[in-house]
């Protein structure tokens, strides 16, 4: 007998048909059930802008938003995360307009809670959006972080947004006992069982963040994120930062950037396999895969399609991307004439 294989290394056998194949990777599949679009919203209620450094992706005013998500609701959509921007509204030291009257957020939650009622709403909380020098806390006079401050400031921040109809509140600013102050207020106000809080626990200090800090205008003014987001290299604040959250009672966790650390997606879902996982393709990863196929380097469904399942296959169970729109029209059933 010549070059045949025995039958246990036969492998072409389990994957020779679509359905076969599908069998073959049966955790890693991609629904809309694994999906949540991030939405930039204007202070301007009229307006759509362009964002130049991440092409394909609006800064949307109010006005615009039914428009907006009526589609993509239809195709299956089932969540977003709001982010506000703040162009003309005054920014100060302690980030006033985070939770002011005036602010984006608090103005389309009960819109789109009215509008689409299955729809579920987080809101990214934290302050640099609003704050005069850009950082994500409340600083000292020196420039370093009033941590006490900040989280009695971002946990106020938290439960306006909850107030508002949020059901997911997102800190994202990466303060030490965030979440316990947040999970402090929503509990005295009764709001606790019908708010979850989505920690960014395992945050790194990436370059992957370049072209979001355009789109939400929220570049610091001085210095770097680097005293509160984590180095790069570091397993061991990773698995730190995640148990902290979880001990403050965090409800689901996620990571951040996506495609440069998948390894700690899988010890995080690893280390706390409870909590559903989410993982947040930055805009970074969307301006390089978006870039990537438009010189023809790559064909991007088809890229795109194969890095959703690697983050599936490190323990996602969600993942926020940029890409929403055009990945619910890949799951459109292919219509058959
Ligand atoms: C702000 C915040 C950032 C992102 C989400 N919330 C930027 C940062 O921390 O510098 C990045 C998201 C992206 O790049 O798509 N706290």
């Amino acid at each position: 007998m010549t070059n045949t294989v025995d039958a246990k290394h036969n492998l072409h056998s389990g994957i020779f048909h679509p359905v076969l194949r599908q069998w073959q990777s049966p955790n890693v599949e991609i629904t809309v059930n694994n999906l949540m679009y991030p939405i930039f919203i204007l202070d301007n209620q009229d307006a759509t802008e362009a964002i130049a450094s991440m092409p394909g992706v609006f800064r949307y005013g109010i006005n615009h938003l039914r428009k907006l998500l009526q589609p993509l609701v239809s195709k299956g959509l089932q969540s977003i995360l709001l982010f506000g921007v703040s162009k003309h509204l005054k920014k100060d030291d302690i980030g006033s307009n985070a939770d002011s009257i005036e602010n984006p957020i608090i103005q389309a939650v009960p819109l789109i809670r009215q509008w689409f009622p299955d729809l579920l709403i987080a809101c990214d909380v934290c302050l640099c959006p609003y704050t005069i020098h850009g950082h994500c806390g409340i600083l000292y006079e020196d420039g370093s972080i009033n941590n006490k401050a900040s989280i009695e400031r971002i946990s106020e921040v938290a439960l306006a947004y909850a107030k508002v109809g949020a059901q997911i509140v997102a800190p994202s600013d990466m303060m030490d006992g965030r979440i316990g102050a947040i999970k402090k207020k929503l509990i005295e106000t009764g709001l606790v069982n019908k708010v979850a809080v989505l920690s960014y626990a395992v945050k790194f200090a990436s370059g992957f963040y370049g072209p979001f800090r355009d789109a939400s205008q929220s570049a610091p003014k001085f210095g770097d994120r680097k005293c509160y987001q984590l180095p790069p290299g570091s397993n061991g604040l990773a698995a730190r930062a995640a148990a902290r959250d979880v001990s403050e009672g965090a409800d689901m966790l996620m990571v951040k950037p996506g495609l440069a650390y998948l390894d700690i997606v899988r010890h995080t879902k690893d280390a706390h396999p409870e909590y559903p996982m989410f993982v947040y393709q930055v805009s970074g990863e969307y301006a390089m895969l978006y870039h990537g196929a438009q010189n023809g380097a790559i064909n991007l469904k088809n890229v795109l399609n194969e890095v959703l399942l690697s983050m599936r296959r490190a323990g996602a169970d969600c993942i926020i991307t940029y890409f929403a729109p055009l990945i619910l029209d890949m799951l459109q059933p292919k219509s058959k004439c």
